[in-house]
């Protein structure tokens, strides 16, 4: 299939490259064992020395942190843990100095149970702020209103004794949800926008985007026919009444509407939908998401065939203004390395680097961090506590960035929030540097190329048909040509070609040794291995 680049002007965030920043595990800088502010503006050089454009920092707000900063006490300022507002100003200045943008994570579904709007909500049923929150009577057996479940387990709805009615929360009974329907409530969080793009801040990731609208009518939702026992409980039911309401593109409009005032920022929605439901969140070309984060690669088997196939789904259905993005992994889902091996995970690095869209990278992917086991005892995420055993718990993707090889991998000099990857002595920033086949040389030579050439990053995607173990695809601007050939097994593999002959030459190989081998009739890939070419062809 072939799909040209719509937007002659390209912006920065289609260019560029997104690193993810889960700020408790980045750098910490006054040893109590927690990643801060300062230590993200210590390590923007290591950022530019990657090539990154754009940092996206998970929340930095105060909160009494039962899910880790999504729960907000209050939305204009920085948790004392990361700092002050002083310090956020100095990163934004430092990281625009650089010439990398600044997005922040806007949490605007739910607050915190401490905010004081849930406070004042909570306290009478005559509060002004009462429908800031979505309260409802019990059900006709006295329990619940309805049967809508917590995405953390349990059900979604608390009795708040004190007035007698339920209120709503998609996550945890600490994160009571927002009621999206109240004008008011739409004011406060533009508002609040307002006060961190005046501050310079680029853009948001918008926090479960998806969920902001819930049925009017409360209605039940219906059981999940494919539901397996064992995996993830909130799966049980459909969540057709709580979720991807029509509504909810009045409101994405309204917060785009508010970002268009700015110069060029940009509009990142977390959506998990399938990719039919999830295009609809680009919106119209000045209503939408510029990106719905697309977790395609993270929901498809590993197989060269399932990934085709799905970078093909979602490239036709994109509408003819939206662009694409690209996730491997975040701090709510298993790493990359962890789930497909570090082999693997480099083919998996230069797939994301070389399609057509914006790449998301998750901090410390670049340096083939893995799953972290957390003993039971330290276990720190509030879904692992709620639903131990399930495999849910998302600590072992948070665990510190592994700078170096001493003692606490540089991270802090206190005693690590989590436990580090006993990998850390070789799986590191300091040694990866220094080496020149190692994973995080792929990344920073993968990004430096993609950014020289426009036919890498806003060029054209045509795929050409591989086989079971093989994707192959071509990205091209003008007369400028590559040819990026991914191999998905651990077998060597010769290919030939039909019709069109592509005679080149490697640029760079995951093995990071075949650089300026040229072919001709055509390329043998090694086990694991996956090349970018720039090619002339014969036909
Ligand atoms: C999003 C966040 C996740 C959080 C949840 C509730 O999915 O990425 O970390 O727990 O929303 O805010
Ligand atoms: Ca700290």
């Amino acid at each position: 299939m072939e799909c040209e680049t719509r937007d002659p002007v390209s912006r920065w965030w289609q260019r560029g490259v997104i690193y993810q920043i889960y700020p408790r595990s980045f750098a910490d800088t006054n040893g109590d064992g927690v990643g801060d502010l300062p230590g993200i503006i210590a390590r923007l050089d290591y950022l530019e020395w990657l090539g990154v454009d754009a940092i996206w920092l998970s929340p930095i707000y105060p909160s009494p942190m039962a899910d880790f900063g999504y729960d907000i006490t209050d939305y204009t300022d920085v948790h004392p843990l990361f700092g002050t507002l002083k310090d956020f100003d100095d990163l934004v200045t430092s990281a625009h100095r650089r010439g990398m943008k600044v997005i922040m994570d806007l949490v605007p579904n739910h607050t915190s149970e401490h905010h004081p709007w849930f406070v004042s909500s909570r306290a009478s049923r005559q509060s002004p702020k009462r429908d800031w929150y979505i309260w409802r009577d019990a059900g006709p057996d006295g329990g619940p209103p309805n049967n809508w479940i917590s995405n953390f387990g349990g059900s979604a709805w608390t009795l708040d004794k004190h007035t007698g009615q339920y209120y709503y929360h998609a996550y945890l009974k600490e994160q009571p949800d927002l009621n999206w329907r109240h004008q008011d409530v739409q004011s406060a969080i533009h508002d609040v926008m307002r006060f961190w793009l005046d501050r310079g801040v680029d853009g948001f990731r918008v926090d479960v985007i998806w969920h902001l609208i819930k049925d009017d009518q409360f209605r039940h939702n219906p059981p999940n026919p494919d539901y397996q026992p064992g995996e993830w409980p909130y799966r049980q039911l459909l969540a057709t009444y709580t979720t991807d309401r029509p509504e909810v593109h009045d409101i994405i409009a309204g917060m785009r509407a508010v970002m268009n005032y700015y110069d060029d920022r940009l509009l990142i929605g977390e959506v998990y939908l399938p990719i039919e439901r999830l295009v609809t969140y680009y919106g119209t070309a000045e209503s939408g998401c510029h990106l719905p984060f697309n977790f395609q690669l993270i929901a498809v088997p590993w197989r060269a065939d399932a990934v085709a196939a799905a970078v093909d789904a979602y490239e036709s259905a994109l509408p003819s203004h939206g662009w694409p993005n690209w996730v491997l992994g975040n701090h709510d889902k298993p790493r990359i390395a962890a789930r497909i091996g570090p082999a693997q995970a480099r083919v998996a690095a230069m797939l994301l680097l070389t399609l057509r869209g914006t790449p998301t990278l998750y901090y410390g992917d670049e340096l083939g961090m893995e799953g972290v086991a957390i003993p039971t005892h330290l276990a720190q995420d509030p879904w692992e506590h709620r639903q131990p055993g399930l495999g849910l718990g998302r600590d072992p993707s948070r665990t510190p960035m592994q700078w170096n090889r001493s003692p606490h991998a540089g991270f802090t000099r206190g005693i690590p929030w989590l436990p580090l990857s006993p990998s850390f002595r070789t799986v590191n920033v300091d040694t990866e540097r220094m080496n020149s086949t190692s994973l995080l040389t792929l990344h920073r030579r993968l990004i430096a190329l993609r950014r020289a050439e426009p036919a890498l990053n806003t060029g054209a995607y045509h795929r050409i048909p591989g086989t079971d173990d093989i994707m192959m695809f071509v990205r091209q601007a003008g007369a400028s040509r590559f040819l990026i050939a991914l191999n998905f097994s651990s077998k060597p593999a010769a290919l030939s070609w039909s019709g069109t002959r592509y005679r080149g030459t490697i640029v760079i190989s995951t093995a990071l040794n075949r650089e300026g081998e040229r072919f001709e009739d055509g390329i043998t890939l090694r086990p694991d291995e996956g090349i970018v070419s720039i090619v002339s062809d014969e036909t």
